[in-house]
């Protein structure tokens, strides 16, 4: 039988952000097309799309041609532009338009967009995101977006199957009584060249040079973003904790805040004595330096430790991204899932197999 005869099941989604990860999704989302159809019956239409300007909506959906045209506009930094633009509806008011059942993306990396988020789910929609902050700021939030018809697997590790396993653990009854994690690929090439004896200032520079930092690469030293991805994991596990209640060691002190990037890429060298001592003595006996999250007993910590290097936490690669869990059926030798934590077209990868699996659900 073609195809074109197969019946399928027809899934609305809309797109809160197309930046970098929301393009990535949208083409990924079309190349997939026969194969959704095939595998899962399914076709995924596109109603709308909004970026901080603008909402394409049209909830019959979007053809491929229109998609391919809002991508390469937005890819060559021009504002979209369709026919079915829809001048100043917000995505708060574009959720009272959409069909039943949709799948409201948020590629954002604003908490702006919660409002929208909270009423699609009272709506009866269901949530993907890539953005953490939903999930990471208010327990509200958490309480009213995550209990059921929500996926967030990429907001911990881009695609790394981080937030599906654990879901797992938890609904079959394992106990879980600890996680760790090296979940900021930044703060593991910084401790990886600690560890090598690179002074901390020149490892800031060049890690800032090869684009592994933010513009400010203090955004990265403090430890917020991979402290929102232990917290989410500690919300997980039950804990009615928030960010103020996660303890972060931050890589530079509060003092060098009011400084300007140029002079606080100057003056981090300040810091280089401190933290070779630190590095030093965190890494004797062979143990390797993580920068690394600890969630247990209630508590959600993150700080530079030294891993013996026969564990998981120890033995993985500086590059990678990991989290070990440890849980009644997963005692002596923990649960590890790694790899790659990060990246545009991997995290809209794992963003696309989310709403596959609320579609098909
Ligand atoms: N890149 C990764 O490796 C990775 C991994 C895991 C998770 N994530 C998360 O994925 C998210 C997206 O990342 P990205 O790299 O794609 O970011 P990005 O390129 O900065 O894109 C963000 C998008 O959100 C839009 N936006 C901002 N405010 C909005 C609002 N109020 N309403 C609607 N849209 C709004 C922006 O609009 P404009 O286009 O008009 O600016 C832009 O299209 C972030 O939360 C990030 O933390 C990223």
């Amino acid at each position: 039988m073609s195809s074109q005869l197969t019946p399928f099941h027809s899934q609305p989604v809309f797109l809160l952000g197309f930046g970098g990860v929301g393009r990535a999704l949208a083409r990924q989302l079309i190349a997939a097309r026969e194969l959704h159809l095939a595998r899962r019956h399914l076709r995924l239409e596109v109603v709308g799309i909004a970026d901080s300007n603008n909402i394409v909506f049209e909830p019959t959906g979007l053809d491929d041609a229109t998609l391919h045209s809002l991508i390469a506009q937005k890819d060559v930094g021009q504002k979209m532009s369709a026919p079915a633009i829809q001048q100043g509806l917000t995505p708060l008011e574009a959720i009272t338009h959409l069909p039943p059942n949709s799948i409201v993306v948020d590629t954002t990396a604003t908490d702006h967009i919660v409002p929208a988020l909270l009423a699609a789910k009272v709506a009866g929609h269901a949530v993907v995101l890539a953005n953490k902050l939903p999930v990471a700021g208010d327990l509200a939030w958490w309480d009213t977006i995550t209990p059921s018809r929500a996926r967030w697997e990429t907001t911990c590790g881009s695609a790394m199957p981080v937030i599906s396993t654990l879901t797992t653990l938890l609904d079959a009854g394992d106990e879980v009584s600890k996680i760790e994690g090296s979940l900021s690929g930044t703060l593991a090439y910084l401790a990886a060249q600690l560890e090598a004896d690179k002074p901390f200032g020149d490892a800031v520079r060049e890690a800032k040079r090869l684009g592994y930092t933010e513009p400010d690469p203090r955004q990265d030293l403090g430890g917020r973003d991979a402290g929102r991805k232990a917290l989410i994991l500690a919300r997980m596990l039950g804990y009615r904790i928030g960010m103020d209640d996660v303890s972060i060691e931050s890589l530079y002190p509060a003092s060098m805040d009011n400084l300007s990037v140029d002079e606080f890429l100057r003056e981090v060298d300040s810091l280089n004595e401190q933290m070779a001592q630190r590095a030093a003595a965190l890494t004797t006996g062979g143990k390797k330096l993580r920068y690394a999250a600890v969630v247990q007993d209630g508590k959600c910590e993150l700080k530079l430790l030294g891993a013996d290097p026969n564990t998981k936490l120890g033995a993985i690669q500086a590059s990678d991204s990991i989290v070990v869990f440890t849980s009644k059926h997963f005692s002596s030798n923990p649960l590890a899932v790694s790899g790659r934590g990060a990246g545009q077209e991997v995290t809209a990868m794992g963003v696309l197999g989310d709403i596959v699996s609320l579609a098909i659900g």
